[in-house]
């Protein structure tokens, strides 16, 4: 990571009391990861299998309850900040960043916990609108710092509950669990095979051996990300109806591609939604054959479901974009990549791939460079490490949070 990227929590702090002055209180120290999915992509709110890890990269979060009753929301990030009264906080703010914060704050109080106000600074290393879950990042860093400051006593599963219902209900987007869950419950070194569904999960060692996983950001704009979210989250909805006429199945990360292959005729009416059931379908399939073969270390099976899991979201899902497929067809045109596909929503962002460690200088200059002569583009590349979720950073003030050992959760 380079240097000016670097979190570092004595210098936050120090910003800190500069912006919002001391107190008798002493502002605490929070840090959540962002997370990048290897495979499972727009599986989770159809109750489906995910494969996400956390990333070394995430947000901190300096943080004390105020002593006026105020809510004042900074970061390093953004321009915008923000002071506000106690009857102020119930809205968004336009599109603006602070509507992740206020989210949560909505949500505790909902829930019957009485907030009487927050000093906040956020400070993030994770390229915004990546794909990268900047966003479920900030939404679970401020659940956690909330319910500690305030002595909530939620369990991390229900501070990962009201992290979602606060992106769904107060910002908007209908995303799934898939988020949240994995910046909140992430393992050093390990990816999580969550099931969406029953939310039972188990973490699985990401042994590569001399292969490593490699992120590389499009760097293209991302727009209308969000209706066209939801648009899929609709057009599941609509191919569970037709399906449910002829299936016993309650969510559609139930049906298997033999029983799409049953029962496609439940949905000729509706070619945009079988298209979206059938990626669904083949997409937990994929999952289910993904995670075995990492772990007997056939690296070269788990590519290949990754190259499938690219080819089903660009043609059957549409939330692929121009950037994204030069980007893993540059990647997988470089010698001994196992696999590349988009990670995330999609529509821009980053795609992830699976290659030698050795191989990474001359991967970055070559794919850099023919990437830039197709889209006029700049990407940038981020070797993953996989980090540990959401915790409080202990007391020493001048730890590093860029090394995950600073944590403790
Ligand atoms: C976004 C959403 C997640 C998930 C992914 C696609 O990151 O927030 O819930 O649906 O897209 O897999």
């Amino acid at each position: 990571m380079r240097n000016e990227e670097r979190l570092d929590v004595a210098r936050l702090r120090e910003r800190f009391l500069e912006r919002f002055g001391r107190t008798d209180v002493e502002p605490e120290v929070f840090f959540a990861p962002g997370r990048v999915n290897l495979i499972g992509e727009y599986t989770d709110f159809t109750g489906g299998l995910v494969f996400p890890c956390g990333v070394d990269r995430g947000t901190m979060l300096i943080a004390r309850r105020s002593h006026d009753s105020r809510y004042r929301l900074t970061s390093t990030n953004f321009d915008l900040t923000a002071e506000l009264a106690q009857d102020e906080i119930d809205r968004t703010y336009g599109d603006n960043w602070i509507n992740y914060p206020l989210g949560v704050f909505d949500r505790f109080r909902r829930g019957g916990v009485e907030l009487d106000g927050v000093d906040c600074l956020f400070a993030g290393n994770i390229p915004n609108g990546a794909g990268l879950s900047s966003s479920a990042s900030i939404e679970i860093v401020t659940a956690f710092a909330v319910n500690e400051l305030f002595g909530a006593g939620r369990s991390l599963l229900e501070l990962v509950q009201l992290a979602q219902a606060a992106e769904n209900e107060f910002v908007g987007m209908q995303c799934g669990i898939m988020d949240q869950f994995a910046v909140a419950f992430a393992r050093e070194d390990h990816a999580m095979q969550l099931d969406c569904g029953s939310l039972e999960h188990r973490q699985v060692p990401l042994a590569l051996g001399d292969h490593a996983i490699l992120v590389s950001n499009t760097n293209q704009r991302r727009e209308l990300n969000e209706s066209a979210y939801n648009d899929r989250v609709a057009e599941c909805a609509r191919a569970l109806a037709a399906l449910r006429e002829r299936l016993p199945i309650s969510t559609l990360g139930q049906l298997t591609p033999e029983h799409f292959a049953d029962h496609a005729d439940a949905l000729e009416d509706d070619p945009v939604a079988a298209r979206r059931a059938r990626h669904i379908a083949d997409e937990n399939a994929r999952v289910r054959a993904a995670v075995p073969a990492l772990e007997s270390g056939d690296l070269a099976a788990f590519g290949q479901l990754m190259n499938a899991s690219h080819e089903s979201l660009r043609e059957l899902f549409e939330v692929s974009s121009d950037p994204l497929d030069h980007l893993v067809r540059l990647a997988r045109e470089q010698p001994g990549v196992l696999g590349s596909r988009l990670t995330g929503a999609g529509f821009g962002g980053c795609t992830v791939t699976l290659l030698p460690s050795a191989g990474i200088p001359a991967f970055e200059r070559a794919v850099g460079k023919a990437y830039r002569d197709a889209t006029g583009l700049t990407a940038d590349f981020y070797v993953i490490s996989p980090g540990s979720g959401v915790g409080r950073i202990g007391a020493a003030p001048s730890r590093n949070a860029d090394s995950n050992g600073a944590r403790s959760s």
